[in-house]
C-alpha cells in the first residue's frame, strides 16, 4: 500500500498533495438500466450525456500534455502531469465502455454526439486547427492557450466531482451502483488531481487575463455542448415525444432548472456560479476540494478496490 504525505515540498511549483495514483478500473454494465436514477428519466439522460462528452476531450488532454512534457522543468510537476495523463486516459476508457457496453446496448444512438466532440478535439483544437499549419512563432502560444482551456475545464470537473461525492439523493432513491461508482471514482480523481492543470498552465506562462477570457469561452461552451447532447438523448425517449428539445430553445433549460429541484442535478445557475472562483486573481485549486474526502471515497470505491486487489495500489494519507 502506497503512503503519501500531505506535506508540500516548497521547492516545487506543484500543489498536488503526495503522488497521484492511476487506478485501472473496470465496470460491468450488464445490469445498469437506462433510467439509472429510478423515477428520474431527465436526470438519468442528462448525466448519461457526460459519457459522450468526456472521452474525446480527455484523450485530447493526454495528447496535449504528452506534447508539453519536454517544456516542464519542475520534477514534481512532471511526475504529476505523467500520472494525470494516466488517470485521464483511464477516465476516457471507462466512459467509452459506458457508451459501447451500456448506452448502445440500450439502443441509444450515440454517434451524433460523439462526432461533435471528435470534431472539436481532433480538428478545431488540434495542433493544426482545422488543418491550418500555424507559423512557428504561434506554436507555443497555441499550446498555452489550449492548456488554459484544460485548466478551466478541470475547475469544472473538480466542482462536479465535489457534487458527485456529496449528492446523497441518488443513494436515497436507489440509483444504479455501477453508474454511481463511475461518477464518484471519476469525480474523486478529478478532486485528487485538481491542481495539476492550473500548475502546468501557470508554469508554462499562462497569465490571468488569458485565463479570464478562456473561461468565458470554455464554460458556456461546455454547458452548451452538454445540453445539446442531452437533448439528443431525451429526444430518443418516447416519454419526451413531442418535446423536440434543442439547446437553442428555452424548453430544455427551463426543464433542467425545474428538474434540479429534485436534487439529482445541479441547478444551471448553481453550476455557473461554481465557476466564479476560477475568475479570481487569487484562485487556488487546492481550496476547491478536499483530497482527504476524495481518497476516502477512492479507498472504498468498488471499482478502485477491485483495481487495488489486482495489483493497483490503494492510497492512504498521512500528515
Ligand atoms: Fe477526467
Ligand atoms: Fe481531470
Amino acid at each position: 500500500m502506497a503512503v503519501v504525505s500531505l506535506l508540500k515540498n516548497d521547492s516545487t511549483v506543484s500543489h498536488t498533495q503526495g503522488r497521484l495514483v492511476p487506478r485501472k478500473v473496470r465496470f460491468d454494465w450488464s445490469k445498469t438500466p437506462l433510467e439509472w436514477i429510478p423515477g428520474q428519466p431527465f436526470a438519468s439522460h442528462f448525466i448519461n450525456e457526460i459519457n459522450m462528452i468526456l472521452p474525446a476531450g480527455e484523450f485530447w488532454f493526454c495528447r496535449l500534455y504528452n506534447k508539453v512534457l519536454p517544456y516542464v522543468t519542475d520534477d514534481k510537476l512532471r511526475d504529476d502531469v505523467q500520472l494525470f495523463i494516466r488517470q485521464e486516459a483511464m477516465h476516457a476508457r471507462a466512459h467509452g465502455s459506458a457508451i459501447a457496453e451500456y448506452l448502445k446496448a440500450h439502443g441509444i444512438e450515440t454517434e451524433r454526439n460523439t462526432k461533435i466532440m471528435d470534431w472539436l478535439f481532433e480538428s478545431l483544437l488540434a495542433d493544426q486547427p482545422l488543418g491550418m499549419k500555424l507559423p512557428k512563432f504561434l506554436e507555443k502560444e497555441w499550446l498555452v492557450f489550449r492548456l488554459g482551456i484544460i485548466a478551466a475545464v478541470e475547475h469544472m470537473t473538480c466542482v462536479l466531482g465535489n457534487y458527485a461525492l456529496d449528492n446523497r439523493n441518488w443513494d436515497k432513491v436507489g440509483a444504479d451502483a455501477t453508474l454511481l461508482d463511475l461518477l464518484r471514482w471519476h469525480g474523486a480523481e478529478e478532486v485528487e488531481h485538481r491542481s495539476v492543470a492550473f500548475d502546468l498552465y501557470t508554469h508554462l506562462g499562462g497569465g490571468y487575463l488569458s485565463r479570464y477570457y478562456l473561461s468565458c469561452i470554455t464554460v458556456p461552451l461546455v454547458i452548451g455542448l452538454w445540453v445539446d447532447g442531452a437533448a439528443h438523448l431525451m429526444n430518443q425517449d418516447p416519454r419526451y415525444a413531442g418535446e423536440n428539445f434543442k439547446a437553442w430553445k428555452p424548453a430544455i433549460w427551463l426543464r433542467w432548472a425545474k428538474e434540479s429541484k429534485g436534487g439529482h442535478l445541479p441547478h444551471p445557475l448553481a453550476l455557473a456560479t461554481w465557476q466564479l472562483p476560477f475568475f479570481s486573481p487569487w484562485y487556488d485549486p487546492v481550496k476547491e476540494g478536499s483530497t482527504e474526502k476524495a481518497l476516502a471515497y477512492l479507498n472504498t470505491s468498488p471499482a478502485a478496490a477491485a483495481a487495488a486487489s489486482s495489483g493497483q495500489s490503494a492510497l492512504t494519507l498521512v500528515k
